[in-house]
């Protein structure tokens, strides 16, 4: 079998190429990518070249291209002081101050099914909102502008996947715009002493670097940015994946209705076995010889997290979905300096949401598998239709 990841049965489902990746090639070149690039897939590979940061850097960006470093998208030190600046908003107090908030939008969101028609689409009407309008609260943007969000987060995961990302120019300078005004607005208010919220957007535009002057713009932009898409298109994903496959077995949600003690271990074995980022790249900053091949210098390396959470030699059964498996350690928030700092705000996210979905809506149902979303590295459903009783 030949593998690569833009095979159509394996956008289908890239879960049809893992163990071919694990133990017939390890070491996998791609060479139907402009740059081409390899593809780690093993356990201990992944969690190597995630810890080992001098020899797989990411400095030249965590897309397919290679970019210029910007925020967190960098090594240390520069990403250790852009992380610190926000790390005060994903403290595990700061998350779980949170809950109530993402409680009663939960039941909103219930509310509006309830009111509608039997079938009903769960990523539109659920799993789409919930993440967006919880992030740009912690952001400090408008929840009003959430369909513009939307466009906007489908086109920056499309450009990170794209071999030409020119041909978003346009829409991303009315991005990149928005985001400047609301920084700028926030500064002057900081400037005249007003009394300003403490979101993300008050640590990122009032942050100065250590000679005094505010960081530069390029550097406050790329980290609101990948704040707006990291908190939203990734934590929709693992709420439809979720639901996607405890309805699939009917068993499994009525598992889920009879006992509540199951969600935490439910979310974890959706985020081992639907990682709603199936890898992500780094770059070698020396010739890495593995497994009988080198991987020459400066190479663009796929460090797919998704492959790894199926690796039998760590999961027993690793294709088989098991909500009661004692769960190690997967890696779908990645691992090391990098490891998603926006973990435990997904976690919870989808924790209140299964909460209320097995109290408010017991009876659903699933009636088919919807469709997928588009970008190759990434892994959701983009409809996921359902009906209620
Ligand atoms: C299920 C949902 C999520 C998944 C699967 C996910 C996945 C990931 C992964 C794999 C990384 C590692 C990047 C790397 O190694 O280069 C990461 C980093 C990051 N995530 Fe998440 N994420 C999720 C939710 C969130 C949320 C809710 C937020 C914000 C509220 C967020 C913000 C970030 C940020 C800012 C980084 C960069 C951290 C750094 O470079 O130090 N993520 N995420």
């Amino acid at each position: 079998m030949s593998w690569s990841p833009f095979k159509p049965d394996i956008i289908e489902d890239p879960a049809n190429g893992h163990q071919h990746l694990l133990k017939e090639c390890p070491v996998h070149h791609c060479e139907e990518f402009d740059p081409s690039f390899y593809t780690l897939s093993r356990y201990a590979d992944v969690e190597e070249a995630l810890r080992d940061i001098e020899t797989y850097s990411s400095h030249w960006g965590q897309g397919p291209r290679f970019t210029e470093p910007a925020g967190m998208l960098a090594d240390p030190p520069q990403h250790t002081n852009y992380r610190k600046l926000i790390q005060q908003a994903f403290t595990p107090k700061a998350v779980e101050a949170l809950r109530p908030q993402v409680a009663s939008l939960t039941d909103e969101l219930i509310d509006t099914i309830l009111d509608g028609p039997d079938i009903f689409d769960f990523h539109d009407q659920f799993a789409f909102p919930l993440p967006v309008i919880i992030i740009a609260g912690m952001l400090g943007v408008p929840s009003s502008d959430l369909d513009q969000f939307k466009v906007w987060s489908d086109m920056q995961v499309d450009i990170m996947g794209s071999e030409d990302p020119t041909k978003y120019m346009d829409e991303q300078m009315k991005f990149q715009a928005y985001m400047f005004n609301h920084m700028m607005n926030r500064r002057g208010e900081i400037e005249a002493g007003k009394d300003v919220p403490e979101d993300l957007l008050t640590m990122v535009a009032g942050a100065r670097a250590n000679d005094g002057a505010y960081i530069p713009d390029s550097d406050a932009l790329s980290m609101l940015n990948q704040l707006l898409v990291g908190g939203n298109e990734t934590t929709t994903s693992l709420i439809t994946n979720l639901m996607w496959r405890l309805l699939e077995e009917p068993s499994r949600w009525q598992a889920i209705v009879n006992d509540e003690s199951l969600i935490e271990n439910a979310v974890e074995e959706s985020l081992r076995f639907d990682p709603p980022v199936l890898g992500l790249y780094r770059t070698n900053t020396k010739d890495v010889e593995l497994h009988g091949q080198v991987i020459p210098e400066s190479s663009k390396i796929w460090i797919n997290y998704a492959a790894a959470n199926r690796d039998e030699s760590v999961y027993e059964n690793p294709d088989e979905f098991d909500m009661t498996r004692s769960m190690k350690r997967h890696m779908a928030f990645g691992l090391g300096v990098h490891f998603c700092i926006g973990a435990p705000t997904a976690r919870l996210e989808a924790e209140v949401a299964l909460r209320k979905l097995r109290e408010r809506l017991p009876e659903l149902e699933l009636m088919d598998a919807g469709e997928r979303i588009g970008p190759f590295f990434l892994w959701g459903r983009r409809t996921l239709p359902l009906r209620r009783r």
